[in-house]
């Protein structure tokens, strides 16, 4: 395994951006394919590992260290290499508790999942074998954040794997959907949960500016939170009539909360120009101190994105002078934008 090298996983379709965000950072990609890219020597190498450099970035929704890449024709033959490069690389190391073993590939590729399926189911008979104990540890859950140790095995093709015993977990993860949920929208903030770490909770207050139909709304206020839904569309589905959400037909960029009221979370997800919502919502509300956290997602399907990115992530941004822990995911729910999360700094 080289440590010179990493495989950034990212949403299928958007491994353009990935390629373009890993260049910004210095990481030149060597090859790519769909939902992933595999860095090359770093252009800048006093800048740490290329996978340090990645955690954090927006684009990669998983990192897999210094992975090692197999081929083979046959499922057998593919197996096989997986277990031995993973018994190899075990020698020194305890498997005390359960370990992620994850086998993935890109769904969109036809015929792939079956293939990722079968080595997968292949590699665990050969390791019940060989290494009993261990391999009855072995999870399929995937972790969600954070650094990981274990075996993950990425496909790139029918015949090629990269496969690393360590990864980086950056956040996004799928979500259940809920039947009373008024949109697909609902599944993005449920998502971004995880990567702020805090959700809404019971008596904290809600401003959600671009609420219709209301799947942000719900999801707080599922959670107890009280909620101000601002939009001039209908709300429907389990937000409509909640006794915890106050509609407001209003004209988000007017709103404002009004003299000492200090929000707990602003959520905002208006289909509207990046730049106008940064200079109209996200300048005044954090500046004012008017929410102590929050979840923006901005669109990106008519500019630049890894312009917009540089922008927001300057120095002088509103994002870079009025607040902390700021994250910028494309999440697994995002399409043609990218989801904010951040604490304002008092
Ligand atoms: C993507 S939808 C929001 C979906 C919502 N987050 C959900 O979970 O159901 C964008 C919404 O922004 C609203 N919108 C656009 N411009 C607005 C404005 N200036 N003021 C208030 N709402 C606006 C639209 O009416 C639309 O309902």
């Amino acid at each position: 395994m080289s440590s010179d090298e990493s495989i950034a996983i990212c949403q299928s379709g958007y491994e353009g951006l990935l390629v373009r965000e890993m260049e910004a950072l210095g990481l030149p990609a060597a090859e790519s394919g769909p939902g992933w890219a595999l860095s090359g020597a770093p252009s800048r190498a006093s800048q740490g590992a290329p996978g340090d450099r990645l955690r954090g970035a927006t684009f990669p929704h998983a990192i897999l260290e210094a992975p090692a890449g197999l081929s083979g024709e046959r499922v057998n033959e593919l197996a096989h290499k997986i277990v031995e490069l993973f018994a190899d690389s075990l020698r020194g190391e305890r498997m005390e508790g359960p370990w992620p073993c994850i086998f993935a590939g890109a769904q969109e590729v036809t015929g792939l999942g079956r293939r990722v399926a079968a080595v997968e189911e292949a590699f665990h008979e050969l390791l019940r074998k060989k290494l009993g104990r261990v391999a009855k540890l072995a999870s399929a859950d995937k972790p969600r954040l954070g650094p990981v140790r274990g075996l993950f095995v990425w496909f790139t093709d029918f015949g090629r794997a990269q496969a690393a015993r360590s990864a980086y977990m950056n956040g996004p993860s799928r979500m259940a959907d809920d039947d009373a949920a008024p949109s697909r929208s609902y599944l993005k903030v449920e998502e971004s949960y995880g990567i702020i770490g805090r959700e809404p909770r019971p008596g904290e207050t809600v401003c959600d500016l671009g609420a219709a139909p209301g799947g942000w709304s719900y999801s707080a206020a599922k959670r107890g939170a009280r909620v101000v839904a601002v939009d001039n569309g209908p709300l429907k589905g389990g937000a409509l009539g909640h006794p915890l959400i106050d509609h407001r037909h209003a004209d988000a960029f007017g709103f404002s909360p009004g003299k000492a009221a200090v929000y707990d979370w602003l959520f905002c997800d208006l289909i509207e120009d990046p730049h106008k919502v940064l200079q109209s919502i996200v300048v005044p509300w954090l500046t004012g101190g008017w929410c102590r956290r929050f979840v923006i997602n901005l669109k990106f399907g008519r500019v630049d994105p890894i312009a917009l990115l540089a922008d927001l992530r300057a120095a002088d941004s509103p994002l870079g002078t009025h607040a902390s822990g700021v994250r910028i995911a494309h999440l697994y729910h995002d399409r043609e934008e990218f989801t904010i999360v951040g604490t304002v700094i008092p």
